[in-house]
């Protein structure tokens, strides 16, 4: 496992494999470490740009051999990018970038000091800079290797990042950091590998076992309710999905007490299909296997409560899952169906296809028994929504405007960005069933809109909020620091608005 550590000193001085030397593009002489490696013998700053080859744009690396001017073999130059846009996600890729260079030569110790990453202190915190580069050294180093047999225990891993700081009170700052941004990086990657299993071992069963497993270690309580339990609620909107199933669904709910007692809580919602195979109305066979990842929403929202619990945040919070798959049979839901959720409400179903919106009516309107501050979910909701936003932004709708004013916000912060859509009554039209309350499918236009219009109709008035994940929780191509794969996107965000609302 990596291993982070901080100590006093001068980084330039540190017996390690490799030193990371942060650089702006246009700032090169704000940086004292730049300033002081380029003052060794031979100039060796001035020498890489003149020759063009490294001029400090974001996610830009160079390889320096040290020559024995230090202790460490090389020097990683790490783009920063542009001086004005310097903030906390520059420092995450400039530090995902280096390390994965660094992993790539197959070393095995790195020193850095996250006072030399930081532009100004006027906007970043060296506690903040420590987070952010904890976060993308555990993110960027995120490996799934479970069933590579035969790969596995012999690729390159870095075993350390040493962070060596000036001051005894950066040290104190970075120490703080490190600890955040190890918790919260963790739990991301419990989510990108609760993500990563594929269906058949990660069944609603198994998912249930691992969100039990998570609440025992961070000490929180967790309750899994099965069918006789889920039938006793009335859920038939979840029920109708998973009826197609031979494996039963489990409803998995997750409660952190971390504030005052009659404290409202701020209750997650995660959709949780294990596997989705869109039921009666199938999917085309190309690309379905990717619909393990369908979980993905359920997967980030054991990863807030994780994070929460290990930072202590001072508040109230419940996680809730409903877990199933979504199969064609001879005993699944039809097109045409008319089933009754537990709000009391009839859903004529147009798709079977449409069943993360079913499956989460009922987790929704189980929500608000707890008279929560908030209710947010995060799904993998619709294809409409990748065709809408793409692979950057997450798609949110919501009934609250203090509400999402704090999750755009948040979004910002730890660039998992959010773009609204709007929650008009006009689209509702969209819904409406000749024989039943509503209808599971509004069509192909605006189908972000009428999905969340959809949950909407099961929130009561509690502030709300839905982060429709769909093409943002699997990328296919390395980011800096997201390697190609699950994102667990939502996980951050969701943790930030939470440290954001303390
Ligand atoms: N899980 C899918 C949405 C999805 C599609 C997520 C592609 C990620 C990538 C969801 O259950 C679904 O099938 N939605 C349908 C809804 C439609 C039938 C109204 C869709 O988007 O096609
Ligand atoms: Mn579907
Ligand atoms: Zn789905």
């Amino acid at each position: 496992m990596l291993k982070f550590t901080v100590k006093e000193g001068s980084v330039l001085r540190e017996h390690v494999d490799a030193i990371l030397v942060g650089i702006y593009e246009d700032g090169r002489e704000k940086s004292p470490l730049a300033a002081e490696v380029n003052r060794l013998p031979g100039g060796v700053l001035d020498r890489v740009i003149r020759r063009k080859s490294f001029s400090g744009k974001a996610e830009q690396t160079e390889i320096l051999e040290s020559r024995e001017m230090v202790p460490a073999g090389y020097f990683i130059l790490c783009g920063l990018g542009r001086a004005d846009k310097a903030g906390c996600e520059q420092i995450r890729q400039a530090m995902g970038r280096g390390l994965l260079r660094a992993r790539e030569m197959g070393l095995k110790r790195v020193g850095v000091s996250a006072a030399s990453f930081i532009y100004s202190s006027e906007n970043i915190l060296a506690e903040d800079a420590a987070v952010a580069m904890t976060e993308a050294a555990n993110l960027a180093l995120y490996r799934f290797s479970k069933y590579k047999v035969k790969e596995n225990g012999n690729s390159k891993n870095l075993e350390e990042i040493r962070f060596v700081e000036e001051d005894k009170k950066t040290v104190a700052e970075v120490k703080k950091g490190i600890e955040k941004g190890r918790i919260i990086s963790d739990s991301v990657n419990l989510a990108r590998d609760l993500i990563n299993h594929p269906a058949n071992d990660m069944t609603p069963s198994i998912l249930a076992e691992s969100a039990r497993k998570m609440a025992s270690a961070a000490r929180i309580k967790c309750a899994i309710l099965s069918r006789p339990q889920i039938e006793k609620l009335g859920m038939g909107a979840y029920l109708g999905v998973s009826q197609g199933s031979v494996e039963p669904p489990k409803f998995i709910i997750l409660e952190y007490n971390g504030g005052k007692k009659g404290d409202k809580p701020v209750v997650v919602v995660g959709k949780s299909i294990t596997f989705d195979s869109g039921g009666i109305s199938i999917k085309p066979s190309e690309g379905m296997g990717k619909m393990k990842y369908d979980m993905s929403g359920g997967a980030a929202t054991i990863g807030v409560l994780r994070a929460a619990s290990m930072l202590k945040l001072p508040l109230n919070v419940v996680g809730l899952l409903p877990a199933t798959e979504n199969m064609p049979s001879g005993s699944a839901i039809r097109p045409g169906d008319v089933l009754r959720s537990m709000s009391g409400r009839t859903i004529e179903i147009i798709s079977t296809d449409a069943e993360g919106r079913l499956a989460l009516s009922d987790a929704l309107f189980y929500a608000t028994r707890y008279k929560p501050r908030w209710i947010i979910d995060i799904a993998t909701l619709t294809g409409a929504c990748a065709v809408a936003l793409g692979s950057h932004a997450i798609g949110m709708l919501g009934n609250n405007k203090d509400l999402k004013g704090r999750m755009a916000a948040a979004g910002e912060k730890v660039w998992e960005r959010v773009w609204e859509m709007p929650l008009w009554d006009e689209y509702a039209e969209q819904i409406k069933s000749q024989v039943a309350d509503m209808k599971n499918s509004g069509g192909r236009e605006g189908g972000v809109i009428t999905a969340a219009i959809f949950l909407s109709k099961f929130v009561e008035d509690y502030p709300w909020v839905h982060l429709d994940i769909a093409s943002t929780e699997w990328i296919d191509k390395d980011r800096a620091y997201i390697p190609a794969g699950p994102t667990a996107i939502g996980t951050r965000l969701i943790l930030q608005l939470l440290m954001d609302a303390c």
